[in-house]
């Protein structure tokens, strides 16, 4: 893919991008023609990531940084880092996140670090990535930011009786929305859109969703996809395609969007 400026490609920084639906996303992207910086807490898996994704394409330059990204200071040398080596930035994909790991019944029972924690991984890092991001967008006119909310921010797609692993996600992934669509305005005629994706119950093709749900009883599988009204779960490329529409230089005038992707959950 050739940049406005001349020959140089364009480059996506994906978080979350060691397993999972960040691992799918940076492909499809590769596929696109980006050059991909990969962020994440997990080393193995983001070797693993840039392996495929340099085996299948092997014009393109891969980074992996491993990093917590809710830590500010971590964020900033990971960003300078991508600045040395590409020079710039076109899309921010912050797929990073999660739900936490240690579901409670009772709000009492709700530790306030896990509260933080949850709401770090989820809505911190966005911002702290969008940040450093946008700096190096602006020099080009051109940017792109997808952040990830999930169906659950609408309250429809969480069971209750496990406050832990819902309480805090639904609200970070509120708060992803709310961050989404003041930056794109924020951000008005810079050339740089921001967008959401909201999943439904998605099961990439290898990470920690598809394993959860692969651990349930048949039975237990079945009942969850005859609660989706498409009667089934998403797929990895499901959403990559959707990140993929968004990060286009077609997309240009859509900001400030929540694109379900979810079989109308
Ligand atoms: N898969 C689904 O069904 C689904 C549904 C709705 C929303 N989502 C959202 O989509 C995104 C990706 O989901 P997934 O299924 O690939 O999840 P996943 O748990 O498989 O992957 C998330 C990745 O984020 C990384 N991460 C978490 N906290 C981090 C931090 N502080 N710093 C750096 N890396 C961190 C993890 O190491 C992991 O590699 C998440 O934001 C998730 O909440 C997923």
């Amino acid at each position: 893919m050739l940049s406005a400026q001349g020959t140089e490609k364009k480059v996506a920084v994906v978080t979350g991008g060691a397993e999972g639906l960040g691992a799918e996303i940076a492909h499809r992207l590769a596929r696109e023609g980006f050059e991909i910086a990969l962020l994440d807490l997990n080393g193995e898996g983001l070797e693993s990531t840039a392996a495929a994704i340099r085996g299948a394409f092997p014009e393109l330059r891969v980074l992996t940084i491993k990093a917590d990204l809710a830590d500010a200071a971590l964020v900033s040398d990971a960003f300078a880092e991508v600045e040395s080596h590409f020079g710039r930035v076109d899309a921010l994909i912050n797929t990073a996140g999660g739900s936490g790991t240690e579901p409670v019944h009772d709000i009492e029972d709700l530790a306030p670090e896990m509260w933080s924690q949850v709401l770090n991984a989820n809505v911190t890092s966005a911002f702290l990535c969008s940040r450093m991001a946008v700096p190096l967008m602006r020099r080009n006119g051109f940017g792109r930011i997808v952040n990830f909310s999930s169906a659950v921010a609408d309250g429809l797609a969480g069971p209750s009786g496990t406050v832990g692993a819902r309480l805090p996600y639904a609200a970070s992934k509120a708060a992803v929305i709310g961050l989404t669509k003041q930056l794109a305005k924020d951000l008005g005629s810079s050339g740089i859109t921001v967008n959401a994706v909201s999943p439904g119950l998605i099961l990439p093709e290898h990470g920690r969703v598809r394993r959860v749900f692969e651990a349930l009883p048949e039975e237990a599988q079945a009942a969850t996809c005859a609660a989706i009204p498409a009667g089934r779960t998403g797929t990895g490329a499901e959403i990559a395609a959707a990140v993929a529409y968004l990060v286009s230089p077609e997309a240009g005038f859509t900001s400030g969007c929540v694109l379900n992707v979810d079989g109308a959950a």
